[in-house]
């Protein structure tokens, strides 16, 4: 960034216009040279490296408000003044205060030099005024043309690096930004792949729950076939055909539960929802799965007619999470069972998994709800399943916990019944 050195000196008095332009750009090798030293003093510059020339760009003018207009002006030009030496008494316009005030209302980051001679303003008057401001300097009259050019760098220096500071800032923020974009990007994608990865492994369950019935469907259409061709016998042709349609109506329901399910769900609007519908979809789900391997599903009031008001899929994934993992934790054990329970209480209802396990050891209750802290072995879980559960319920307005009063594991969530009313399109 190159360095803006441009400076506006303020005063009534003609004269002093004169002298700054002496001190600041008059002589320049002359006062460089007396200046340089000052400068490495002051910044530590080598004078025989540092190789910049001290050129100020000066600026002038005789009343405030023409100053005003000639620092917005140039702020608005994208030249703006790094420095102002401001004189206090201008009659018969605005005084050096109020024109600093109004200055600063309109471009804060200027330094200015109050000039005065007298002590027309008392500091506590000036801080009354302009409050406390580390953009501020006085310096008495008659000057001192060193001090006047020793202040003239160090506070154009003082703006440079501020600016170079604040660029950097913004800089940084916004790459900031971006990369929390890309973030949530990558979390909702892997929220996303959480869910298909679970409903994966049900797959196999899934795929053996539309097996079974496409079996019936078709030794029913054999039999319907058969019938065809001996003398028909109307009421055994009705009964295969009741039986056709009932058992693809089963299977249009574990498709229609699937094909929800794989929908991310986040943009659902809340709706009414019996509990009964979401603990059954589930199991659905599930039954498959646990009945090979022998893994019992005890339902415990399943099907309350209670609704509540709820994103249906969300819910459904975080009970299907809790199946898996009571799954994965009880598979190899002598005893195997799960059991889901509903209790209805007046504004909320509580749904819960226990599974045959003795609970979760200290290491793992202090972690699980860690995205991606998993015990499981690589490639089997993501570490996800929790914290997105409890991420859910509670964008629900729900708890979820570990109940550890109970023997074995038993994870539970309570969902209000109706969502609050300014939250419901959350
Ligand atoms: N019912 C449970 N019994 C024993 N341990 C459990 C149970 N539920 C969760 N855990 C422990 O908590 C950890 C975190 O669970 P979480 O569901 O968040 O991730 P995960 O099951 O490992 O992977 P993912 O669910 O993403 O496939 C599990 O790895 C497991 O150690
Ligand atoms: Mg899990």
């Amino acid at each position: 960034m190159n360095n803006n050195n441009r400076i506006l000196i303020v005063d009534d008095n003609p004269a002093l216009h004169e002298d700054f332009r002496k001190i600041l750009l008059g002589n320049q090798n002359k006062a460089e040279e007396r200046l340089k030293s000052s400068a490495q003093d002051l910044f530590g510059e080598d004078k025989s490296t540092s190789g910049s020339r001290l050129e100020f760009e000066l600026d002038f003018a005789s009343q405030g408000e023409e100053a005003f207009h000639k620092v917005v002006a140039a702020h608005q030009e994208k030249r703006p003044y790094a420095l102002i030496f401001m004189d206090v008494r201008m009659p018969p316009g605005w005084d050096g205060i109020t024109t600093i005030e109004k200055i600063w209302e309109k471009v804060p980051l200027t330094e200015v030099v109050i000039c005065t001679a007298y002590s027309d303003y008392s500091l506590d008057d000036v801080i009354a005024k302009l409050g406390v401001s580390e953009r501020l300097l006085f310096l008495k009259k008659p000057f001192d043309s060193v001090e006047v050019m020793q202040i003239a760098i160090a506070q154009t220096k003082k703006w440079n690096l501020e600016q170079a500071y604040r660029k950097h800032t913004e800089e940084l923020e916004m790459l900031v930004e971006a990369r929390t974009k890309e973030l949530d990007l990558e979390r909702a994608k892997s929220v996303h792949g959480a869910k298909l990865m679970a409903l994966g492994e049900m797959a196999g369950g899934v795929a053996h729950e539309i097996n079974n019935p496409l079996a019936i469907i078709h030794t029913n259409g054999n039999l319907l076939r058969d019938l065809m061709t001996e003398d028909f016998d109307k009421e055994m042709g009705l009964k295969i055909t009741e039986k056709i349609m009932k058992t693809t109506e089963r299977i249009a329901k574990i498709i229609k539960g699937l094909r929800s399910f794989s929908r991310s769900g986040d943009d659902d609007p809340f709706d009414a929802v019996t509990v009964g519908q979401i603990v059954e979809e589930t199991i659905g789900i599930c039954r498959e799965k646990f009945k090979i391997h022998d893994i019992k599903i005890i339902s415990e009031n399943p099907s309350p007619m209670t609704k509540i008001e709820c994103r249906q899929v969300q819910i459904i994934q975080v009970l299907l999470n809790l199946f898996n993992n009571a799954y994965d934790a009880i598979e190899k054990l002598p005893e195997r069972w799960v059991r889901v329970e509903v209790k209805d209480f007046q504004d909320c209802v509580e749904i819960s998994l226990t599974d045959s396990g003795n609970g979760l050891p200290q290491a793992v209750k202090e972690k699980m709800y860690q995205p991606f802290f998993t015990t499981k072995e690589i490639g089997k879980g993501t570490g996800l399943g929790l914290s997105i559960s409890r991420g859910i319920v509670s964008s629900h307005h729900g708890t979820f916990w570990l109940d550890e009063k109970c023997k074995n594991t038993r994870f539970a969530f309570s969902l209000p019944k109706q969502q609050p009313k300014e939250k419901k399109v959350a």
